[in-house]
């Protein structure tokens, strides 16, 4: 597994020379473990054929806009919502000064349009065109929209100048792909993230559990760790694969959780608590298997310790970030659940019918002192690299106040 793995990587092809590299860069990707969709301009396609493309990504490829069969199947909308990334390489002149216009008279500047993932355009054209100040000023103001620019690279063109104007080799765009996950937003930092359910033995074969699959908080995980942080998962029981350079601790019960967190907090600069930890616990286990006999059954509940809020009370506490799974009135319940327990930040997502738990796509509400931001609906994966670089933010944010408070203090 690498940062690539699992990642849906939307291609997009201009009409240029250098369309023919698209075809090794497929395949690169495909090779990271990443799934790839390709969008072709119909310029693109007098250069390569779209089957080439096919064969090579494993998925249909898309080219039209106003297509019924084609929106029908997979549109511009869910093209640009199924995206992790959209690469255009090679993006030539005529589409840059589309893209940089926010046209959307084709299908590919129609996705990018609609597309909140990053995007990335990897430039290829003559030399002239490229130093041309159109272009020159069209890709400083796509720079100024936070879409990346991956080369040119200098060297002997088709056109038979030599400059700027080349595209970048397929393993360069891979590497520079790669890098748009890892953020390092938190490098040199510790995140200890807490995931899935917690499970409370009534005897030795039952026990009471809730319908968390930890598949956000593996997310959190992941990205936290894709940001450059150094990443403890202290996991209950799911069927999950430990996300790459991730250290994981199985635990069980709530009190397994809280003591494997107690052990690791003091080593932490943020402290995500994601898991769905259950309230009460049986108040005694029974050694052994209980018999049924009377027609109804009490069992008495006690009640667990509150993980996040005992973290967040510590002397030293690190940066605290908790969810609140709420069926209603979410604001109100999440931002008073934020002031009870104390804590930084607090992700807010609606439970039940369907939504949050156990499903692939969640949205949430985030609120800290002073500010909130929504995060909409998409695949949890997206979800928790957007999170992950909210807690970024709002993580240095705090850590240089309080910096500058301390420098004050001691003037
Ligand atoms: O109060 P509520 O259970 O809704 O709070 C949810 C948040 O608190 C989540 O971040 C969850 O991981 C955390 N929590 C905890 N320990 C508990 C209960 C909840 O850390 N016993």
């Amino acid at each position: 597994m690498n940062t690539l793995t699992g990642k849906h990587i939307l291609l997009g092809v201009a009409g240029g020379i250098a369309a023919y590299k698209s075809a090794e860069l497929v395949r690169q990707l495909r090779a990271q473990g990443a799934r790839v969709r390709v969008v072709m301009t119909a310029g693109a396609q007098e250069f390569i054929t779209p089957l080439t493309l096919q064969a090579l990504s494993g998925n249909p490829v898309h080219s039209e806009l106003l297509d019924r069969d084609a929106e029908a199947a997979m549109g511009h909308i869910e093209l640009a919502r199924w995206a992790d990334a959209l690469l255009v390489a090679p993006a030539t002149a005529d589409f840059i000064a589309r893209l940089q216009q926010g046209r959307a008279d084709d299908l590919l500047t129609a996705v990018a349009l609609a597309c909140d993932a990053p995007v990335a355009v990897a430039p290829a054209m003559n030399r002239a065109m490229w130093e041309n100040p159109a272009t020159q000023a069209n890709i400083t103001a796509l720079k100024a929209r936070s879409i990346h620019v991956f080369g040119p690279a200098p060297g002997k063109q088709a056109c038979g100048e030599v400059g700027p104007g080349r595209l970048l080799e397929p393993e360069q765009l891979v590497t520079a792909l790669t890098g748009l996950f890892e953020t390092g937003a938190l490098s040199g930092y510790r995140v200890l993230v807490t995931a899935g359910p917690t499970r409370e033995a009534i005897d030795p074969v039952r026990y009471i559990s809730n319908h968390s699959s930890g598949r956000m908080g593996y997310a959190v995980a992941r990205a936290a760790s894709e940001a450059g942080a150094e990443v403890v998962l202290v996991s209950g029981p799911v069927s999950l694969d430990t996300p790459e350079r991730v250290t994981r601790i199985d635990v069980i019960s709530a009190d397994d959780m809280q003591h494997a967190v107690q052990e690791r907090v003091a080593d932490c600069d943020i402290f995500i608590a994601v898991a769905a930890v259950a309230d009460y616990r049986p108040g005694q286990v029974a050694a052994n298997k209980l018999k049924k006999s009377a027609d109804q059954m009490t069992l008495v509940l006690a009640r667990n310790p509150d993980i996040l809020a005992g973290v967040a009370a510590l002397p030293d506490a690190p940066f605290t970030v908790g969810f609140a799974a709420e069926t209603d009135a979410i604001e109100d319940n999440a931002r008073a659940k934020r002031v009870a327990k104390s804590v930084d930040m607090i992700a807010a997502n609606r439970v039940g019918k369907g939504a949050g738990f156990d499903t692939p796509d969640n949205a949430l509400q985030v609120y800290w002192q002073g500010g909130e931001q929504v995060l909409p609906l998409t695949d949890k994966a997206k979800l928790a690299r957007q999170l992950v670089a909210l807690i970024a933010q709002r993580f240095h944010d705090k850590h240089n106040k309080v910096i500058r408070f301390n420098a004050k203090d001691s003037a």
